[in-house]
């Protein structure tokens, strides 16, 4: 098979970078993994790139492709060179590059450690120096955290870490979450407040491409929405964020409609908001914002209400009220069918 890709190259000294392109040819089931090290060993030995187990174990070889990050091991080249592509391989994003597609992942365990991801037991953990065993069912919340390889690949998608550097992002929040979900973390109150400050949870855009782009199914953001819905619960929720969020539900009950007229007030406060008047202004002159008065409310709220009831009445408290990913979709008990109309039957 003929494979022809464009690799992002750098120099260390002077920064500056480039594509080179290369023409390969490799048996049809190899892997990007395969292309780059065909190119290491005849074509350019000055390539830098990391791997080590081959297998999407070790989340050593993350790279952006064509933009989209994933693990070059696990990544079959003819898909990539259907049709005659010539895909872009560039290092992942939101870390500095070292060199070529080699990024330097300090920043990546800076945050993690910021997060203080180990057990912090109880005083019944551990007594006399043994283990303190769990029924299994009880790890369930937390299984899929497990999981992470620490590739970075949410890092390198995560558009708010873009934005704000300092946010601590999917990678760090997934370890956070590992702790707060365990059943023998005895301080689960004060890493929820930690968490919930500037540059915590509620700094996550919602865009979901971690979940998207995570390679070991691990769906960070779900993570976080897990840590913001804990906090909610136990009332760790005076951040921005939280106010933002706990307003979402205040106005779909009330009106069965989002009114964002009030949204940035109840978000920002009254004072805050005042600052934003001349915006708001503009935006209401240009038609993109609606006056707070008369409140928008649905014809019909009882769908709206009927919805809360049903969800209420299932008692998925913090964690638990949170949708695994889209891929649980289908194991959510509360979608009627055309059959069961929400509201003609209790649950
Ligand atoms: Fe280990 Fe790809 S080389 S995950």
């Amino acid at each position: 098979m003929q494979v022809r890709l464009h690799v992002q190259r750098s120099d260390p000294v002077t920064g500056e970078t480039r594509l080179q392109l290369f023409e390969l040819e490799l048996p049809r089931e190899a892997t990007l993994l395969d292309c780059l090290e065909q190119i290491k060993d005849e074509v350019d030995g000055t390539l830098a790139f990391r791997r080590s187990c081959r297998e999407g174990i070790c989340g050593s070889c993350a790279v952006r492709i064509d933009g989209r990050t994933a693990l070059a091991c696990r990544t079959p080249v003819a898909e990539l060179v259907a049709e005659g592509h010539a895909p872009t391989i560039a290092p992942i994003g939101n870390l500095p590059v070292v060199r070529d597609l080699v990024v330097e992942m300090e920043p990546m365990w800076q945050k993690m450690r910021a997060v203080e991801p180990f057990l912090r037991p109880g005083p019944d953990c551990g007594l006399d120096g043994r283990e303190t065993p769990i029924p299994s069912a009880r790890l369930d919340a937390v299984r899929k955290e497990s999981l992470c390889i620490n590739c970075g690949a949410c890092v390198s998608e995560c558009d708010a870490m873009t934005v704000s550097p300092e946010f601590l992002g999917p990678h760090a929040l997934v370890k956070a979450w590992r702790l707060v979900g365990d059943p023998r973390d005895d301080a689960v109150a004060p890493r929820l407040k930690g968490l919930s400050g500037e540059h915590g949870i509620w700094e996550c855009t919602r865009c979901y491409l971690c979940n998207e782009r995570c390679p070991k199914g691990v769906d960070p953001r779900d993570a976080i929405a897990k840590l913001g819905a804990e906090a909610i619960a136990a009332r760790i929720d005076r951040d921005r964020g939280a106010r933002h969020a706990k307003w979402f539900v205040t106005s779909a009950r009330t009106t069965g409609w989002l009114r964002e007229s009030e949204l940035v007030v109840r978000t920002l406060g009254l004072a805050f908001s005042f600052a934003k008047i001349p915006l708001a202004l503009r935006l209401f002159r240009r038609g993109k914002a609606p006056l707070p008065l008369p409140r928008h409310r649905a014809r019909d709220l009882a769908p709206a209400r009927e919805l809360r009831h049903i969800v209420a009445g299932q008692d998925r408290r913090g964690a638990l009220g949170i949708v695994q990913g889209e891929r649980a979709l289908e194991r959510i008990d509360f979608i009627c069918s055309p059959e069961q109309p929400v509201g003609e039957d209790e649950p």
